[in-house]
């Protein structure tokens, strides 16, 4: 058994948790969903989810994972002696795998658009080379096996040097650079001549565009967006010191997650209407979108440069708190060393992303429901496993959890003022586990 070892520093700490809120599903998957959801209706529906249930839910795993200072099989069955819901872990160990598997493919694009970026040969294309570019990329098994399996091993070395040192360090550094190059590129987005058109889709709410389909859609993305449901966050904040306060660092990961997804809307679709690319595009939106603006910019070369290279970090922040989900598990629970319980970690995960990988090529008749294997493990993540564990973390919160350890946590024994604990208990009980059961029953024809 390891000694459980804490973030060395409370910045740190917020830094890791918004490392792995902030990665691929605000710069990639936020403005495509956004864009295939009609814009602003869809932006209005997520920030709702976002306060009334994503901040919520953060803050639930937060206080099981300080209260007990362990991973969410351990402490639930602390929590609730004698009773089964920790078996609920199990259902948070596959959704992590099924996230990673999808989720490193891309890593693996943006490998390979820091390559060409590297290479200079992102420069000087019209918007339908672009196009193809992206189109070539994914057609070819070897690339995408292989950019994706180099991201997994630069991923599984960063695992192997442990919590405070890989972690910490990495996610200090690149987050706020990450914030700072984002607005940069938002105010030369907004400079090209689709700006308006672009704002008008993203903040204009036109509800005739938003379908119950697209409700589900923007729960699932915030969700996703900050990383809750698979008790990864469970799994930090049982590093988290008890001096933190755990309403303001909710709020804060809440906060900023969401500040990035709404900056990399303001940066693609001023782009996306200058160069007349469909917004409904999808997973490719951005890959052909980027190009164009960095093209636009003086010192293009090293914009592209930096910009995908930020992306990857934020990416690799991300991957880094999915895979701390079933190693911390194997370690505590199956009492494995850390290189045994990385090795099975990454073996499952090279299994679910090469078969994600070949989705677009090898494997692309395997269809169900109209949807490759990398689009049902992007739905079924999202839709599905965060969803279900989003629901689970608010009503056990909400309604079994003991309420005197919910509020020494919220007031760290006392020492705090909690003016929120009201409000929390209000949307854990009623707000987010009513929404999530009623969009699930409409969607499935019940109601
Ligand atoms: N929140 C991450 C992102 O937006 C993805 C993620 C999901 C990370 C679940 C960890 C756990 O990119």
């Amino acid at each position: 058994m390891t000694k459980r070892v804490g973030f060395a520093t409370r910045l740190g700490a917020i830094a890791a948790a918004v490392g792995s809120a902030v990665g691929l599903g605000n710069i990639w998957r936020f403005p495509y969903e956004a864009g295939v959801n009609g814009g602003g209706a869809f932006i209005l529906v997520y920030i709702c989810c976002i306060l009334l249930m994503g901040i919520p839910v953060i803050l639930s795993e937060f206080i099981i994972g300080r209260s007990t200072h362990s991973n969410m099989k351990a402490a639930l069955r602390r929590l609730s002696p004698g009773k089964k819901y920790y078996l609920f872990t199990y259902v948070c160990i596959i959704g992590s795998f099924v996230v990673i598997g999808f989720y490193s493919v891309v890593c693996g694009w943006i490998i390979e658009y820091l390559y060409q970026a590297a290479m200079g040969n992102l420069d000087g294309h019209t918007s339908q080379e672009y196009c193809i570019m992206f189109n070539s990329l994914v057609a070819s098994p070897w690339r995408c096996v292989g950019w994706t399996l180099l991201f997994l091993v630069l991923n599984f070395l960063v695992m192997s040097r442990g919590i405070e040192k890989g972690i910490e360090r990495v996610a200090s550094i690149m987050m706020p650079l990450l914030f700072l190059i984002l607005i940069i590129f938002c105010v030369k987005s907004l400079s090209l001549p689709g700006a308006k058109k672009a704002l008008y889709f993203l903040f204009y709410p036109d509800f005739s565009k938003l379908s119950m389909r697209g409700v589900l859609d923007a729960l699932g993305q915030a969700f996703l967006s900050l990383s809750i449901g698979i008790s990864c966050l469970v799994t930090y904040s049982s590093y988290f010191k008890d001096d933190a306060s755990l309403t303001k660092d909710a709020a804060t990961v809440g906060l900023l997650d969401t500040m990035v997804a709404i900056l990399s809307g303001v940066m693609i679709f001023p782009a996306v209407f200058t160069f007349g690319v469909e917004p409904t595009a999808g997973p490719r939106l951005i890959f052909e979108v980027l190009p164009g603006i960095f093209q636009q910019m003086t010192g293009g070369y090293f914009w592209a440069l930096l910009f995908f290279l930020l992306v990857f970090f934020a990416s690799l922040t991300s991957t880094i708190s999915l895979s701390e989900i079933p190693i911390t598990f194997m370690i505590e629970e199956h009492k494995m060393s850390r290189p045994r319980a990385i090795t099975w970690t990454a073996l499952f995960t090279v299994i679910l992303a090469v078969l994600a990988a070949l989705s677009f090529n090898v494997l692309d008749d395997i269809k169900l429901w109209g949807k490759n294997i990398f689009d049902m493990m992007d739905y079924a993540a999202s839709n599905i496993f965060m969803l279900l564990g989003g629901l689970f973390t608010a009503v056990y919160v909400g309604w079994i959890m003991d309420r005197k350890i919910i509020h020494e946590q919220l007031t760290n024994k006392g020492l705090l003022k909690s003016r929120m604990e009201p409000y929390l208990i209000f949307c854990l009980r009623y707000i987010a586990p009513v929404s999530i059961v009623f969009i699930f029953l409409y969607l499935t024809g019940i109601i």
